[in-house]
């Protein structure tokens, strides 16, 4: 009569077999996190994978702006107070949105800036710098995306293996760190909102913003992140791009079933979506109230950056209006106490489990800015969007999915009501949007292991192997003359022109002797 009980207690004895076995594969190691960026979604993103290293028996030391709201085992945090501080006193994201896609990268390179000055006169990094020579790390952490001055720690802790992660998409920044193409005539450089074949007006601007952020990050953005490292730690911090050739590899928020095809080199590996977990229950109150809806729910959040309660009365008006027409009930992330005529359909929150949520059979529409972590949870459950972006990498995203017929797209700039209802309308009733939604679904989900393991597999492989020097890529040494193979080509041309020449002589000479004996045979002939 026991075999039944055995048999439920069996998968678990397994499991923890197995995974105490996965533990002790790679010893316990000292792992160093700097992942400083003053935005609340890219934690989230980065928080699913310091976590779980921690989780798997590391220790993790996380220097971070965003602490988490719970204490964990073997998760030691250091905080870098003030850099949000600085960042919602300067950066107007909603006046962001009109800048043009040259100042927007500007805009984000001096966001980087202003955060390292920022983030290195904070106490957290007083109290990093006094673990120098203190502790030792078996690896470390950077982040591929701006304020870069923090890799100057990396030679202070005795350059030990490091490796980059990426929240932000791929950076054309991060892709040549690791060698892999980033070729202006078929990849879409960064936020560009355009379609994966490009027209040749968009191959040219394309050239010219890639150029642009190239150029402005080699000779602006990381000399003036290299003054302030030397400023805060000292002389003799090496040059950043120098620090940044010893990156192991790179982990980036990618992934081919939404992302434009493109080829890595081995040492960029695409875990698009490491953050997104199948849905959890809701608390009590949540769950009655999705679980009541017989016409289903409508989630409206506008991220973390751009809050809804800042929009302008006048566009939040028409977004009432039409929202107020709609059978279904609408859950509107809204960070005041107050929402000034607020319909009876529209029930606000300050958070909201956003995840779980989409992953609720009766939640039908997102409305959402279009961040990258919003549209990935919204493709992982299936949910169709309608999107309203405000700036940086919004556009694109959704772009990328209205082309896809899962999305459609709301300019905030010129909204009526009238039009703001047609589109929800349609995305609610025209079931195509969620049938296609569901294909996506499937693609983005289908892969040989879940992200998120693939991303500690790696980060270990680092770990066990110190460092990965045989995945860098030959094309890293070259310089762009030989990458291009400008010199061979020069080389060639020359070469051939000079044969040319040789050969056209040697013609002309043969011409000669021939015409002279000819002419020779002839005047013997008539003699
Ligand atoms: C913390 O790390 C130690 C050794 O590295 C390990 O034995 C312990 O199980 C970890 N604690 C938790 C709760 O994971
Ligand atoms: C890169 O790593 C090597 C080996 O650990 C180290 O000797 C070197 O100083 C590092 N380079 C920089 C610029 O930190």
């Amino acid at each position: 009569m026991s075999s039944p009980k055995m048999i439920q207690y069996f998968p678990t004895e397994i499991f923890f077999i197995l995974s105490a076995l996965l533990v002790t594969n790679v010893y316990a190691a000292n792992i160093l996190a700097l992942v400083v960026t003053p935005s609340p979604s890219h934690h989230i993103w980065n928080r699913a994978l310091t976590l779980e290293l921690a989780h798997r028996g590391h220790h993790v030391t996380v220097v971070t702006p965003d602490p988490e709201k719970q204490k964990y085992p073997n998760y030691t945090e250091i905080i870098i107070e003030g850099m949000y501080e600085e960042v919602i006193e300067n950066y107007d994201y909603t006046a962001m949105s009109k800048e043009s896609i040259l100042q927007n990268y500007a805009s984000i390179f001096q966001w980087g800036t202003d955060g390292c000055e920022k983030g290195l006169q904070s106490k957290g990094a007083k109290q990093l710098l006094e673990l120098v020579g203190k502790q030792s790390f078996d690896l470390i952490i950077v982040e591929a995306v701006v304020d870069e001055c923090f890799h100057a720690f990396v030679p202070l802790f005795g350059s030990p293996p490091v490796i980059a992660i990426t929240a932000y998409s791929l950076p054309p920044w991060a892709a040549e760190m690791t060698g892999s193409p980033n070729t202006p005539s078929y990849i879409n450089v960064g936020n560009l909102p355009y379609p994966q074949h490009l027209t040749f007006i968009q191959r040219t601007i394309n050239f010219i913003v890639h150029s642009f952020v190239k150029a402005y990050r080699r000779l602006i953005h990381l000399p003036k992140q290299h003054e302030i490292a030397q400023k805060y730690l000292g002389k003799n911090i090496p040059p950043i791009e120098d620090i940044e050739k010893n990156i192991s590899i790179i982990l980036s928020n990618i992934h081919y079933s939404y992302d434009y095809t493109r080829p890595l080199t081995p040492s960029l590996i695409p875990i698009g979506g490491m953050h997104v977990k199948p849905a959890k229950q809701l608390p009590k109150e949540l769950q009655e109230y999705l679980d009541d809806a017989p016409e289903g729910v409508i989630l409206f959040s506008l991220g973390s950056n751009v809050r809804s309660d800042k929009l302008d009365g006048g566009k939040r008006k028409i977004l009432l209006e039409a929202l107020a027409q709609l059978k279904q009930k609408v859950l509107w992330k809204w960070e005041s106490d107050s929402l000034p005529d607020q319909p009876k359909n529209v029930k606000i929150a300050k958070w909201l489990p956003q995840n779980d949520i989409l992953g609720h059979p009766n939640t039908r529409l997102f409305i959402t800015h279009g961040g990258l972590l919003s549209t990935q949870e919204a493709m992982y459950h299936g949910v169709p969007v309608v999107g309203i972006p405000f700036l940086a990498d919004q556009f694109i995203n959704l772009q990328r999915n209205v082309v896809r017929g899962v999305a459609e797209k709301l300019d905030i700039s010129n909204i009526t009501p009238n039009e703001v209802l047609s589109t929800l309308t349609k995305v609610l009733y025209d079931p195509s949007y969620k049938e296609r939604m569901k294909v996506l679904s499937n693609q983005f989900r289908d892969r040989p292991d879940t992200p998120l393991n693939t991303a500690v597999w790696w980060t270990e492989y680092v770990i066990r192997n110190k460092g990965a020097d045989h995945l860098r890529s030959a094309a890293l040494e070259l310089s762009w003359y030989q990458y291009f193979l400008l010199d061979v080509i020069t080389v060639l041309s020359v070469g051939f022109l000079i044969l040319f020449m040789i050969i056209v002589k040697l013609l002309k000479l043969l011409k000669r002797i021939c015409l002279t004996s000819w002419k020779e045979t002839n005047k013997q002939k008539r003699n």
